[in-house]
């Protein structure tokens, strides 16, 4: 307990799945959690359930892909808490087709939630960050974005550029005497509603057996839970990990190794 007293932790993404566990196991150290999501009703729920636990959480409606959103997120945060220390770049969406069968609006629409949110969480959320005596980013990348994933190569792209994007950043803040660590966590497959959203193309089925996909895909067949990740994003945003930067933590029960 108290591992993160007195910190302010945005994470974006966070009305449900792992962004939303992140959220209330950062609470849990101490942390107060601002979350944002583009769904409104959901992350107000959810910032209220937070509340009823006695944590300190507030939602504020954000789509990742506006610029001016992300200003407008970062100066509410400073009226409400006058300082941020932990940004947990979560947000992101995965549309299961080949390249073959991706429209480019269904190209771009990933790349601007995956890719660009994550900058400019990044350009943005580092120089108020900055002002403390140091915080800590943590973008969610995927095991996708360490390995091949045909059917679902466009989003693969967008993760191998979280990771890389992450190890950059974190050499430019050091380079720039900037108390800010970047790193990314690499999930496997967790069970969340990313899977029944992902739309297939040509067969007609929209649903991900995810159990399934799990006992296939992964050793031992053991699907994660958001949980699993929570726990690692708390290692990565407390002061335990001051020594790691520019790195990735891989939560994903061996799919890639
Ligand atoms: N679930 C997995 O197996 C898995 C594996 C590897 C990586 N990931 C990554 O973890 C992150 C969270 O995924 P999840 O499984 O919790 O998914 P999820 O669909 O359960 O949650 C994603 C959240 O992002 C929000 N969101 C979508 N577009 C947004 C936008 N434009 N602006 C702001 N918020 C937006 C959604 O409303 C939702 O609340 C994603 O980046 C995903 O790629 C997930």
């Amino acid at each position: 307990m108290g591992r993160l007293d007195d910190r302010v932790a945005l994470i974006t993404g966070a009305a449900m799945g792992i962004g939303r566990a992140c959220a209330e196991r950062l609470a849990s150290e101490g942390a107060k959690v601002v979350i944002t999501d583009i769904e409104d009703h959901t992350g107000q729920e959810t910032a209220a359930a937070f509340r009823a636990k006695g944590y300190t959480a507030n939602f504020i409606q954000q789509d990742v892909t506006s610029e001016g959103q992300w200003q407008s997120v970062l100066a509410d945060i400073d009226r409400l808490h006058g300082r941020l220390d932990i940004l947990v770049n979560n947000a992101g969406i995965a549309i299961r087709k080949s390249i073959f069968e991706m429209t480019m609006d269904e190209y771009q629409l990933q790349n601007s939630i995956n890719l660009d949110g994550v900058f400019m969480g990044l350009k943005y959320g580092i120089p108020m960050i900055a002002k403390t005596e140091g915080g800590s980013v943590i973008n969610l990348s995927s095991v996708a974005g360490l390995k091949a994933s045909p059917g679902l190569s466009a989003y693969a792209m967008t993760k191998g550029g979280v990771r890389l994007l992450s190890k950059s950043v974190a050499k430019e803040c050091i380079a720039e005497g900037i108390k800010v660590r970047v790193n990314s966590v690499h999930p496997g497959i967790i069970q969340t509603a990313i899977w029944d959203k992902m739309g297939v193309p040509t067969d007609g089925e929209n649903q991900v057996d995810v159990e399934q996909l799990a006992t296939n895909a992964v050793p031992g067949g053991l699907l994660g839970k958001p949980t699993d990740i929570a726990d690692g994003v708390l290692f990565l945003a407390s002061d335990e990990s001051r020594y790691v930067n520019g790195s990735e933590l891989v939560i994903d029960h061996a799919i890639s190794a």
